[in-house]
């Protein structure tokens, strides 16, 4: 069975959406550990309690972007860990920690790519007046919010929506979508062509 990292730098939803789909059996893989660049994130609280391994680092005791990737790999190494799923991490990473795991590190985004890239990407939608926005979940190369998609569901702006209920209703898609892409991924069942991710 695969063995996977699991980045959060936050509440950590994506996180207890993905541990109930391995506890349920419907990902089949290890989730052999949490890590977290604030030591505060309650994906760290969440994982303690649930037994699962976790690495808390702290970026600013590091050169550069690459010495803190290196370190954060070292432990990844020793931990066999196979893939890694960001969720919720917000953390740019490094071109070494790209080729380290080529086509295995996967994210989620909170709206439809390519609209909306960066930080606030549910408020920028909403105050754009988007009609449609909705997570993706793509593979990571270097370049923020750059890599093949994988799933993407679209969620509507209702006129009555306001920032926070339209927010609510992207984490409920995102907790739909993030599972089944992971599901998807440990099956073999995703191939990258070039930008285009084929499901088989
Ligand atoms: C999620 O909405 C995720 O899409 C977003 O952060 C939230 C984390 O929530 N990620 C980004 O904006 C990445 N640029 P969570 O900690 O409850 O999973």
């Amino acid at each position: 069975m695969m063995n996977f990292a699991v980045f959060a730098s936050g509440r950590g939803g994506n996180l207890q959406a993905i541990h109930k789909a391995v506890k349920s059996g419907k990902i089949k893989a290890r989730l052999a550990l949490v890590f977290s660049d604030k030591k505060d994130a309650y994906a760290l609280e969440y994982a303690t309690k649930e037994g699962i391994a976790t690495l808390h680092l702290n970026p600013k005791e590091f050169e550069t972007r690459e010495t803190f990737d290196r370190e954060i790999v070292k432990h990844l190494r020793r931990a066999k860990i196979d893939f890694v799923v960001l969720a919720g991490y917000m953390r740019l990473v490094s071109g070494y920690f790209v080729e380290q795991y080529p086509d295995k590190i996967l994210n989620i985004h909170p709206s439809l790519l390519p609209s909306f890239k960066g930080m606030h990407a549910i408020k920028d939608a909403f105050e754009y007046g988007a009609k449609v926005t909705g997570p993706t979940v793509h593979f990571v190369v270097e370049q923020m919010d750059e890599g093949a998609l994988i799933l993407q569901e679209p969620v509507a702006v209702e006129s009555k929506d306001t920032y926070e209920t339209l927010k609510l209703k992207i984490h409920e898609a995102e907790h739909r979508i993030y599972p089944k892409a992971i599901d998807l991924f440990v099956r073999g069942k995703l191939k990258i062509e070039g930008r285009k991710v084929i499901v088989l």
